[in-house]
């Protein structure tokens, strides 16, 4: 298989985010030819067709560098009152608006969260629907919906639950499956 590198994002921004504990334990654990890479969406601003029409902020153009250069993503998607985090929802708005959608037109998204007791489904479901519009294209399997508040996770966010892993693994290499050339 040819190398692939994927771009990951959480919808949470604090320091020790589960959702972030989740994406550093793929990047750990990623399969062989898959390089996850990430960046901090925390100073990327809210979207404002004013200020796009001036000139991509800095903070912007930084992450869409990094989208763009992406083969595939993978969002970690919090959720707050029942749908994705706005930050991610956000950083997913001015992707959206790079002429041709380019940086994110047809390409395969795996996505996972750890939240409440529905381990972010709802969120994860919104997602979903926004995916239709982008053409984004998630897989369907497996789905990884995990609870954050039952000892699956360290105080910093880190993944604990040999289970939790196993499941971001099988999530990975369902990716790159899905990524091979058919
Ligand atoms: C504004 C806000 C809204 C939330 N709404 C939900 C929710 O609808 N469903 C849920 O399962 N958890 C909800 N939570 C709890 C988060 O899922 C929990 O704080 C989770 O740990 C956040 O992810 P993080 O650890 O990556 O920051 C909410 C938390 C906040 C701050």
């Amino acid at each position: 298989m040819s190398s692939l590198t994927v771009f990951a994002l959480s919808g949470s921004l604090r320091a020790a985010s589960t959702n972030k504990g989740l994406i550093r334990c793929a990047m750990q654990l990623a399969p062989e030819n898959m390089k996850i890479i990430t960046a901090d969406i925390g100073d990327v601003p809210l979207y404002n067709e004013d200020v796009a029409t001036a000139g991509t902020p800095e903070a912007v153009r930084r992450v869409l560098d990094a989208m763009q250069s992406a083969d595939a993503f993978l969002f970690a998607s919090t959720e707050y009152n029942y749908s994705m985090a706005p930050a991610l929802k956000n950083m997913l708005d001015w992707a959206s608006r790079v002429p041709a959608n380019a940086v994110l037109n047809g390409k395969h998204v795996a996505i996972m969260g750890a939240g409440g007791g529905m381990g972010t489904a709802r969120s994860q479901y919104h997602l979903r629907q926004v995916c239709v519009y982008l053409n984004l294209l998630p897989l369907n399997k497996p789905e990884v919906f995990v609870n954050a508040f039952t000892g699956s996770f360290a105080a910093n966010g880190d993944v604990l639950d040999d289970k939790v892993k196993g499941q971001v693994r099988q999530l990975l290499e369902a990716l790159a499956k899905q990524c091979q050339p058919c």
